[in-house]
């Protein structure tokens, strides 16, 4: 039985074939809408834009994508071309020996014991959000706040610090790159060559040099005043050296790598909390048991790192709001040689969709999936879920490499905030846009009532 009767927000969805040109019209304003409504109750879903195109919802299909047949499947170029003039070939975008060893570099950052020593920098964002809050006058716009904290988080573990960064200028910058760059280009679903200029790409050029020019002024100063100890990201990336060719980050990849992670590493995280909120300022009962959870365990004070595995209700929270809205809905690849996924033949070239948004609302894997239900994901309760169903960090050796740090981040940040303030939902209503990530537009709008 569903304990719940709330029925979030979702994307329209289309119930006939798009032609291409509507196609690229849609996707420009919304990756979601694109998806049809077949792939959210058939495995696999196939077509023909310019060249084969498959949508793929399927658990054993993602393993062996994901995992099984990994080299198979690159990432798909539209979705590198969109992120290039940003990330250039880092971690992110890169493939083969060129991804592994960048993958190396970074992954002592992000072990368990080095994750919960950042605990104290989250707990004490939480508490700096709570006191802007508390000035808000009772109703608030959580997607901007939500970013402010995660992204003094991100400083912390990138560059130790932000004196290099104005919070304010980068995120413009970001958002502005979003709906430039980031939008899918019509040239692309026309079948432009690849050499032709995108208008997008021409103009994200002044977001690109903001953010270049902050993130190289951080690294030139890193430089200028290196400790010699491996603190921070920086430190592991400047120390970086491929074992095969002694090769080290050049410059280049080294602002490429911090601009992804000063990225990645705190929008992701935000819009998951941005929508955990929503969902609870909807859903009363839950959010007064998220509550009662927290009181027993925080009894007023700011959660901590230790906190987190005795408030299993936060965590179910979170995950159903990733669930609900992941926030990298859709995920990319190319095909490189013939192989078969849910019985239906790839052929070289195809390209190769993953729309995580429809596997999390998959009719064959989730019962009444429109439905917010956190205690779906309680351990000892409902059937057993293949893992290859829930796929909000992605998964194999290309899984999110920050999965831990935006896990510890969202569940010290939402337990301290449900602790302190009561909320209930204001207008305007959000609704999920895709262009690079899954945001609510215009925003998440709540009313807030402080509490003792
Ligand atoms: C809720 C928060 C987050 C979500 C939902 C998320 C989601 C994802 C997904 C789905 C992928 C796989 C992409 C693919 O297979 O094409 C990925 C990769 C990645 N993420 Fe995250 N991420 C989050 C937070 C973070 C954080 C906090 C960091 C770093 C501080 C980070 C850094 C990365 C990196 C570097 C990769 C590329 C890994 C590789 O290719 O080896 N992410 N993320």
């Amino acid at each position: 039985m569903l304990n719940t009767s709330f029925i979030p927000v979702s994307a329209p969805v289309h119930r006939r074939r798009l032609t291409r040109l509507e196609t690229a019209f849609i996707a420009r304003r919304n990756v979601l809408e694109i998806i049809p409504s077949f792939a959210y109750r058939q495995p696999i879903v196939s077509g023909d834009i310019l060249v084969r195109w498959h949508m793929m919802a399927d658990p054993a299909g993602m393993k062996r994508v994901m995992l099984d047949n990994l080299g198979n499947y690159p990432k798909s170029e539209i979705m590198r071309r969109m992120l290039r003039p940003a990330i250039g070939e880092s971690l992110f975008n890169a493939d083969g020996a060129d991804w592994k060893w960048q993958r190396q570099a970074v992954a002592p950052v992000f072990t368990h014991r080095n994750v919960v020593a950042l605990a104290p920098a989250m707990s004490a964002t939480a508490e700096r959000a709570i006191a802007r809050l508390r000035q808000s006058g009772g109703r608030a716009e959580l997607v901007k706040e939500m970013l402010t904290a995660t992204f003094d988080v991100i400083c912390d573990v990138a560059l130790s610090g932000r004196e290099h960064f104005d919070s304010e200028t980068f995120a413009k910058a970001i958002t502005q790159y979003f709906q430039t760059a980031g939008r899918a280009s019509l040239l692309d679903f026309l079948g432009f060559p690849e050499w032709f200029p995108r208008p997008g790409e021409l103009l994200a050029g002044s977001s690109v040099r903001t953010m270049h020019s902050m993130v190289a002024a951080a690294i030139e100063a890193r430089r200028r005043h290196a400790t010699g100890r491996a603190d921070d990201l920086l430190d592991y990336m400047l120390a970086a050296q491929d074992p095969e060719t002694g090769q080290r980050m050049s410059p280049k990849d080294l602002i490429h790598n911090m601009q992804f992670f000063i990225v990645a590493g705190h929008e992701t995280t935000a819009l998951a909390l941005s929508w955990a909120l929503y969902l609870l300022a909807n859903s009363p009962d839950h959010q007064e048991r998220a509550r009662a959870e927290v009181a027993v365990q925080l009894g007023g004070r700011t959660a901590e790192a230790a906190d987190l595995a005795a408030m299993p209700f936060i965590q179910q929270v979170l995950e159903e709001a990733m669930r609900l809205y992941p926030p990298v809905g859709l995920l990319a690849r190319n095909v490189l040689k013939e192989d078969q996924l849910c019985g239906r033949l790839m052929k070289p070239n195809d390209i190769l969709f993953l729309p995580i948004w429809a596997l999390h609302r998959h009719e064959l894997l989730w019962d009444r999936p429109e439905l917010f239900d956190p205690d779906r994901f309680d351990p000892n309760k409902g059937p057993k879920r293949d893992k290859y169903q829930y796929l909000p960090f992605g998964a194999g050796p290309r899984v999110c490499v920050g999965a831990n740090f935006a896990m510890m981040q969202a569940g010290i940040i939402l337990a301290s905030l449900v602790q302190r303030f009561r909320f209930r939902p204001s207008q305007p209503l959000p609704h999920p846009v895709m262009t690079m990530t899954v945001r609510p537009e215009p925003g998440v709008f709540l009313e807030l009532q402080a509490l003792e």
